[in-house]
C-alpha cells in the first residue's frame, strides 16, 4: 500500500489562565473554504462555530457531557493547551468506490481542564477537510477519573437557516423508514409512531437519525453523521424546531441509568458535517472513511467483491419458506414429518441458482433458510436457544452444495439470522465461522430482526454497537466478511476492518414485496443516494425484472421501471450486489440480463455526474482491472431529460456503449417494462441526452474498442 504522510506541526500555543477569553482558536480546511473556531464563554463553557465561505453554518454551538455518577462537564473549563497540525496522505481501498483516497485536513486540538475542584481534563479535536468537518472528544488518562458513565452527550449544531431537510426519525431500533422532506422547523419525528408496523421500533423524542441531509436556499448542502462508532451508543439528533438547533441524543438502554460506560482514556466517535456546494459533491465526499483509522486486518484478498443471486426473493414473495416444518423436542429441532414441501433452501433449488450464476458471470449464491430454527422466528418472544448456525435442515446437503458450487466457480454466501437473540449468536460464533472457513465460504449475511434480547436493549445502543463490531472482528479471524441486516449505522469502519463489507440499514427492496403501505415510492432511492448512502455501502438487493409479480402478490409491486432496476447496480454502491429476482424471471429476459452480467462491482474511480437530493442522480464508475466504465441514472416520480457528457472517458480511443433506457411511454406504474436497448460508439468528446420516465432510469456499459 502506498502511503504518503506529510505531518507538519504548524504552531503550538500554551495559554495562561488569564488568556482564556482572548484566545481565538481556529483552523481552516486546506482550501480555506471552511473555518472552525473553538471558544470559551465567560462561564468557561466551550462552544464552536463553523463558517463556509464566510457564511456561518453553525453558530455558537455548545459542547459538554452529563454523567450519572459525577457532575456535568460543560463549564468552568480553561484552555491548557492547543495546537494545529496539517495532515495529507493518500491511502488505497482494498475494494471500494475508488482506489486512491486523499485524506487531507488541518487539525485543531484543544486541551481543557476544570478550574473547579475535580480538575477533570477533556480534549476536543477538530479535523477540517475541504468536504466538511469532524470533531470528537478525547477523555485522556487522569489520576482521579477511571470510568465515565455518560448520561447524555450535549453536542449542539446550532444552524442558521431553515433548511430543506431529508430525514428519518431517531428510532432506537431500526432505520427502515421512508424519508420525509420538510423544512427543519417542521420536523415531526413522532408522527412516525403511528405509521410503522415494524418488528421493532422505538421513537422516544422529536429526533432524527443520521445521515440527515439539508439543502439551503443559497445552495449549501450539509449532511450530519458520525464516524468510527466503536464502544459507544449511536447518536440521534434532537430537533429544536423553533431555534433551528440539533442536539445529540444518544441511544440508551432500559437496563442502565447511563447511555455509555467507558474506562479512561477513550475517544468518542467523530461528529461530522459534510459541507458542499452541490449534491454530487456529497456523494463524492470521503469524510466518513477518512476519519477512521487505517486497515488493521492487513490483506483481505480472501474476500472478493461479487454479484450474487440467492434463495431470498422467493421467500419474500411467498413462493417458498425459510422454515421446513420441524418441532423443538427436548431442546432439539426434530423432523416430525410435518414438512410442508414449500421449503426454499433445498439442495436442488440451490443448485439451480448455482447453475444460473455460473452461466451469467455472477460469483455468489446466498442461501437463506438453510439452518434449523425458522419455525420460531418473527413474533416469538423467547428466541434464545432457537437458531442453530451449524445444523442444516434435512433437505439441504451442505457438503454436496458447497462442492457443486466450487466445481462451477461459485461461492455460497452464508446466512445467520440471529433473530436479535444476542447470547445464542455470541456463543455459536466461533463454531459457525469455523464451519464457514471449512467450506471456503468468505461472506456471511447476518440479520437482527425483532426486539433485542436481553430485553431493554436497543439495536443502536452501546451494547449492540459492541455486538455488531465484535462479531465482525471475530469473523475476520476466520476470513469471513460481514453484511449485516438490521445493523447499526455505517460509520466508515470498513476502512479499519475491511471485512465489514456492506449492510442494510434502510428500507430495502424487500418492502416492495410485502409492505402494506404501497412499498418504496419512486422518490425513495433518489433520497437514499444523498442520505443513507453517505454512511457507506448498501445491500439494497436490486435487479427485480418481474416488477408487478401479480402471480405472487397482487397488491404489491416494485415502484420503478425495469431500466431503473439496472441503473441501481451503478448508482447504489456495495461490494456485494444482488441480482435479487428469481432465475425464471431472468431467463425470460436475456436482453436486460446482459447488463447485470456485464456490470462491474469493484471500482477504480467514481464520478457523480449530476443530481439533486430527492430528485435524480447520475453516477459513472470505472471498473478495476478492465477499465470499463458503467453509468447509471435514476429519477423520482418525475420524468426528465438528462444531458450526459462523456469527458470522463480516456481521451484516446473509442468505446462501445450499450444503453439500456426507458422505452417510449415507460412509467413506473403504467408501463414499467418498456425498455430500449441500443449500441452506439462514443468517445470522450461525445454528448448525448437521455429521457427518463416517471420512476425511471438508464444504465450504460462502456467498453474500450
Ligand atoms: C430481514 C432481512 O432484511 C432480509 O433480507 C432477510 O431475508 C430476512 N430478515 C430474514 O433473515
Ligand atoms: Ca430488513
Amino acid at each position: 500500500m502506498k502511503l504518503l504522510v506529510i505531518l507538519a506541526i504548524a504552531f503550538m500555543v500554551s495559554c495562561k489562565k488569564a488568556d482564556n477569553n482572548q484566545v481565538n482558536l481556529s483552523t481552516t480546511s486546506p482550501n480555506g473554504n471552511i473555518k472552525v473556531k473553538l471558544q470559551l464563554n465567560k462561564e468557561g463553557r466551550p462552544y464552536y462555530l463553523v463558517h463556509f465561505k464566510n457564511k456561518i453554518v453553525a453558530d455558537t454551538s455548545f459542547l459538554g457531557f452529563e454523567f450519572t455518577d459525577a457532575k456535568a462537564l460543560s463549564k468552568n473549563l480553561e484552555i491548557t493547551g492547543a495546537n494545529v497540525t496539517n495532515f495529507n496522505e493518500t491511502w488505497q481501498m482494498p475494494w471500494g468506490e475508488q482506489l486512491d483516497v486523499v485524506n487531507h485536513y488541518n487539525e485543531l486540538k484543544v486541551e481543557l481542564e476544570e478550574i473547579t475542584e475535580l480538575k477533570r481534563k477533556l480534549n476536543i479535536v477538530f479535523r477540517v477537510y475541504n468536504d466538511g468537518i469532524g470533531f470528537r472528544y478525547e477523555f485522556p488518562q487522569q489520576p482521579s477519573w477511571a470510568e465515565a458513565r455518560i448520561k447524555e452527550e450535549h453536542t449542539e449544531f446550532n444552524l442558521t437557516q431553515d433548511y430543506k431537510t431529508f430525514w428519518i426519525p431517531g428510532d432506537w431500533d431500526i432505520y427502515e423508514h421512508l424519508y420525509s422532506t420538510t423544512k427543519l422547523s417542521e420536523i415531526d419525528a413522532k408522527s412516525y409512531i403511528e405509521k410503522t408496523n415494524l418488528a421493532q421500533t422505538y421513537i422516544p423524542e422529536n429526533a432524527v437519525n443520521t445521515p440527515v441531509t439539508m439543502v439551503g436556499e443559497d445552495g449549501v448542502h450539509l449532511s450530519f453523521h458520525e464516524a468510527a462508532l466503536l464502544d459507544y451508543s449511536g447518536m440521534t439528533l434532537k430537533v429544536d424546531t423553533e431555534n433551528l438547533n440539533l442536539k445529540s441524543h444518544l441511544v440508551g438502554s432500559e437496563n442502565t441509568d447511563y447511555k455509555v460506560k467507558r474506562s479512561l482514556p477513550f475517544n468518542t466517535p467523530w461528529r461530522t458535517i459534510q459541507i458542499t456546494n452541490s449534491a454530487p459533491e456529497l456523494i463524492e465526499s470521503n469524510l466518513i472513511v477518512n476519519l477512521n483509522e487505517s486497515n488493521k486486518l492487513g490483506d483481505v484478498s480472501w474476500f472478493t467483491p461479487m454479484k450474487y443471486t440467492g434463495v431470498w426473493w422467493e421467500m419474500h414473495l411467498g413462493k417458498s419458506t425459510w422454515d421446513y416444518g420441524m418441532e423443538m423436542i427436548d431442546g432439539q429441532w426434530t423432523d416430525i414429518g410435518k414438512a410442508h414441501g414449500k421449503h426454499g433452501a433445498t439442495t436442488e433449488n440451490v443448485k439451480r441458482f448455482i447453475d444460473f450464476s455460473a452461466k451469467n458471470n455472477i460469483k455468489g449464491v446466498l442461501v437463506e433458510g438453510w439452518n434449523t430454527g425458522w419455525e420460531r422466528w418473527i413474533g416469538f418472544e423467547d428466541r434464545e436457544g432457537v437458531f442453530d448456525f451449524v445444523t442444516p435442515y434435512p433437505d439441504y446437503d451442505l457438503d454436496a452444495v458447497t462442492s457443486y458450487a466450487k466445481e462451477k466457480g461459485v461461492e455460497i454466501i452464508m446466512h445467520h439470522e440471529t433473530s436479535a437473540a444476542t447470547q445464542t449468536y455470541e456463543k455459536q460464533q466461533d463454531t459457525a465461522y469455523a464451519l464457514m472457513q471449512h467450506y471456503g465460504m468468505h461472506a456471511v449475511k447476518s440479520g437482527y430482526v425483532g426486539k433485542i434480547i436481553p430485553k431493554g436493549e436497543y439495536h443502536h445502543g452501546q451494547y449492540m454497537v459492541n455486538q455488531y463490531n465484535n462479531a465482525a472482528i471475530k469473523a475476520a479471524k476466520y476470513e469471513v466478511a460481514v453484511n449485516a441486516h438490521e445493523p447499526i449505522k455505517a460509520t466508515g469502519l470498513r476502512r479499519t476492518y475491511p471485512n465489514i463489507i456492506s449492510r442494510e440499514g434502510l428500507r430495502g427492496q424487500e418492502f416492495n414485496a410485502w409492505s402494506t403501505d404501497g412499498g418504496n415510492p419512486p422518490e425513495h432511492l433518489p433520497i437514499v443516494a444523498f442520505t443513507r448512502m453517505l454512511a457507506g455501502p448498501i445491500d439494497f438487493t436490486p435487479g427485480i425484472f418481474n416488477i408487478k409479480f401479480d402471480e405472487y402478490k397482487a397488491d404489491n409491486q416494485v415502484n420503478t421501471t425495469l431500466a431503473q432496476q439496472l441503473a441501481l447496480y451503478v448508482v447504489i454502491y456495495s461490494p456485494v450486489q444482488m441480482a435479487a429476482d428469481l432465475v425464471e424471471h431472468y431467463e425470460a429476459n436475456p436482453e436486460p440480463l446482459q447488463f447485470i452480467k456485464d456490470v462491474g462491482v469493484d471500482w477504480e474511480e467514481s464520478k457523480v455526474l449530476n443530481g439533486a437530493v430527492g430528485d435524480y442522480v447520475t453516477i459513472a464508475r470505472k471498473e478495476r482491472g478492465t477499465g470499463h466504465w458503467f453509468v447509471g441514472g435514476i429519477t423520482d416520480e418525475n420524468s426528465r431529460t438528462i444531458a450526459l457528457d462523456f469527458s470522463f472517458l480516456d481521451a484516446d480511443g473509442m468505446y462501445e456503449a450499450k444503453i439500456y433506457k426507458d422505452g417510449k411511454n415507460a412509467h413506473w406504474d403504467d408501463n414499467p417494462l418498456a425498455i430500449d436497448i441500443e449500441k452506439i460508439e462514443l468517445n470522450s468528446t461525445s454528448k448525448i441526452s437521455i429521457n427518463l420516465a416517471e420512476g425511471g432510469g438508464f444504465a450504460i456499459s462502456l467498453k474500450k474498442l
